[in-house]
């Protein structure tokens, strides 16, 4: 741990050994504002999801002509895929305002009254993070998503007494990273549920090149592709890969974004050629050299690492999983043949797992 101060001179804890802050696919304030300024507004210049741009594309044409707000929606997939992005491109199309909200900051039952109460008829209300919504903001919800009532209680034992207010026909957005996570009775008032996927490195090199083209940085193909294959199908990753090459670029070179640029600049960052960063390496290097490979608990890999278990969990494992470096058996996590591969172990190199390539 070191200690830095902030801007109020305020000291705070950070933990400097944590993850690679540029391939950390949680955002602060920070990566909001960039990632706000290169947002995508349209289905046009969102790159990717094809499947499910096309699936709401009718969605959204059938409620206009209908002249009714869309069914609420649930988006759920791991972190910086593009949900927020999604909803704002919805809101776009269907002509309406959107307000975007999280559930850790909706703590008290008025947080989430007074942003019912501020909607209008037909905008869309965007939870981020909805698995986290508390017990009484649930069951606030609850009648608003189903009748677009709220239900409030007031005064006390014997003289309590309840009250129904209307509310306005909206539509709520949910955004999760862990859909099993999610009450059933909150994941049953969901009209649509749909999952968002990695993004192929094809996809990403575009996402790459547009995002480098907004930021009026120079790049050439095997720039956008390098980049593109160590961005562990995110697009957040990727936008913000965009940036520091960019920086390294203008520094080492004329600016220019070129593979070899790239490649350079990103083995600096300690981003290896599948993307995975030092917290990753360590994770898979632990389950081989001391648990033989596994397989072993998620809890104990994270006390081992010193990291949260929920960083883990929705951070690290996704793209491990997806990428096939390793595997969730009911017993743990194990090691794959591919991850051995990776790390430059040889068939027989690893007692645990001989002859698995
Ligand atoms: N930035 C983040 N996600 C994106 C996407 N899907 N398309 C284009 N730019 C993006």
């Amino acid at each position: 741990m070191s200690i830095i101060s902030d801007e109020k001179n305020n000291f705070k804890k950070v933990d400097i050994n944590s993850r690679n802050p540029v391939i950390e696919p949680e955002t602060n304030d920070n990566d909001k504002t960039f990632e706000n300024s290169i947002r995508p507004k349209s289905f046009d210049s969102y790159i990717g999801q094809t499947a499910l741009k096309e699936t709401l594309k009718i969605t959204i044409e059938a409620a206009k002509k209908r002249e009714q707000p869309l069914d609420h929606l649930l988006f759920y997939g791991p972190p910086g895929l593009g949900k927020t992005t999604l909803a704002g491109v919805i809101a776009a199309q269907m002509g309406v305002e959107i307000k975007i909200t999280s559930a850790p900051a909706l703590e008290r039952p008025r947080d989430i009254i007074g942003i019912l109460m501020s909607l209008k008829g037909g905008e869309i209300l965007f939870i981020d993070e909805i698995h986290r919504l508390n017990k009484v903001a649930e069951e606030i919800l609850y009648p608003a998503m189903e009748d677009f009532f709220l239900d409030m209680t007031t005064g006390k034992a014997q003289t309590v007494k309840t009250l129904r207010l209307p509310l306005p026909k909206f539509t709520l957005i949910g955004a999760t990273t862990k859909a099993g996570s999610l009450s059933g009775p909150l994941r049953d008032r969901f009209g649509i549920i749909h999952r968002l996927e990695f993004y192929t490195k094809e996809e990403l090199a575009q996402v790459v090149k547009r995002t480098a083209g907004i930021l009026e940085i120079d790049i050439d193909e095997n720039g956008a592709s390098a980049i593109a294959s160590r961005s562990r199908g995110t697009p957040r990753i990727a936008n913000r890969l965009v940036k520091r090459v960019g920086d390294f670029a203008l520094v080492k070179a004329d600016g220019k974004i070129t593979g070899k640029i790239a490649n350079e600049a990103l083995d600096i960052l300690k981003i290896d050629n599948c993307g995975l960063d030092t917290t990753d390496r360590n994770l898979l290097q632990l389950i081989i050299d001391k648990y033989n490979g596994g397989p072993v608990g998620v809890e104990t890999l994270a006390a081992a690492l010193g990291e949260d278990t929920r960083t883990l969990e929705d951070v690290c494992e996704p793209y491990l999983l997806q990428a096939g470096f390793i595997q969730r058996t009911p017993r743990g996590r194990k090691i794959t043949p591919y991850a051995l591969k990776h790390l430059g172990y040889s068939a027989k190199g690893f007692n645990g797992q001989q002859n698995l390539f």
